[in-house]
């Protein structure tokens, strides 16, 4: 069968930059085995032929029911699939589905039965509660970035907005662009819908959550931008291991020198 993405230049262009952070994400030593994963609204780009395919799959119960992704269509990394793998072939290491009229199922309709990720519970509640308050965030990642998660093992960088501090601290361009900081939610299950919940409601306040122990929840317009606010934070909590290793505490950048910059960029506080 042909794939859908042919004859579709924007539908493949956001594809392929899925395929492009897949392989990021493998060179950074964030995507162990089958670890992380991606899921990209793609309703815009979705055609009245796309809409009249059959599914090829039974419809598959999400655990939540999303009324505001009734008719929607998602590209979902496939679950236990590697995005070393994904970043040469996206479409056979993830799947388009849609999300049936009932807004509690999912059917695959492209290229071939690639069941979704694990996490999906959590990547489509985002994706409803995104729609719902009018966002245009249309991407979301979750990865394993190897400092970040270290991080997260100190009950010290659990409290709120601790790490968001210092991370912002040790080098100016974290805050100018990771400008909401990083939430964290306490340790759950892997997939389950009580950490689905939990990063919902975490993302009110936050472009990117920690789930402490396992890895961050990020969101932004495209897959391109979601994964350079983890980038962002990942290089200053780098640079903040980089310099205990060398056995001195970081200064951090001081609160004059945070707030010039807050102003100068325009950014919240
Ligand atoms: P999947 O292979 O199901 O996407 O799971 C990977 C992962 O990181 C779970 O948290
Ligand atoms: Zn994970």
């Amino acid at each position: 069968m042909e794939s859908i993405l042919k004859n579709r230049p924007a539908l493949e262009h956001e594809i392929y930059q899925v395929a492009e952070v897949a392989g990021y994400l493998w060179q950074k030593g964030w995507a162990e085995r089958n670890g992380g994963n991606i899921t990209v609204n793609i309703t815009e780009h979705v055609d009245d032929q796309i809409r009249t395919l059959p599914a090829i799959s039974e419809p598959m119960a999400i655990g939540v029911t999303l009324p505001h992704l009734k008719g929607c269509y998602f590209y979902c990394k496939g679950t236990q699939k590697r995005m070393r793998d994904l970043a040469r072939c996206p479409m056979d290491n993830g799947s388009i589905i849609r999300i049936t009229e009932d807004c509690a199922h999912y059917e695959i309709i492209a290229d071939s039965v690639v069941k979704p990720t694990s996490e999906l519970p959590a990547h489509l509640s985002v994706h409803n509660y995104l729609l719902a308050k009018g966002s245009p965030y249309r991407a979301s990642l979750h990865t394993h970035p190897i400092e970040l998660v270290a991080m997260s093992h100190s009950k010290t960088f659990l409290e709120k907005d601790v790490a968001t501090r210092l991370l912002w601290s040790m080098i100016p361009e974290t805050k100018a662009f990771c400008p909401r900081g990083l939430g964290i939610i306490p340790y759950m299950l892997p997939g389950s819908v009580d950490l689905a919940d939990a990063t919902l409601k975490e993302l009110d306040d936050y472009d990117v959550v920690m789930w402490e122990k396992h890895g961050v929840f990020a969101v932004d317009t495209d897959i391109m931008s979601a994964f350079d606010q983890v980038d962002v934070l990942n290089k200053s909590a780098q640079i903040y291991i980089a310099s205990k290793s060398m056995g001195f505490e970081p200064d951090g950048m001081s609160d004059e020198q945070m707030a010039e910059m807050t102003r100068a960029f325009n950014l919240p506080k």
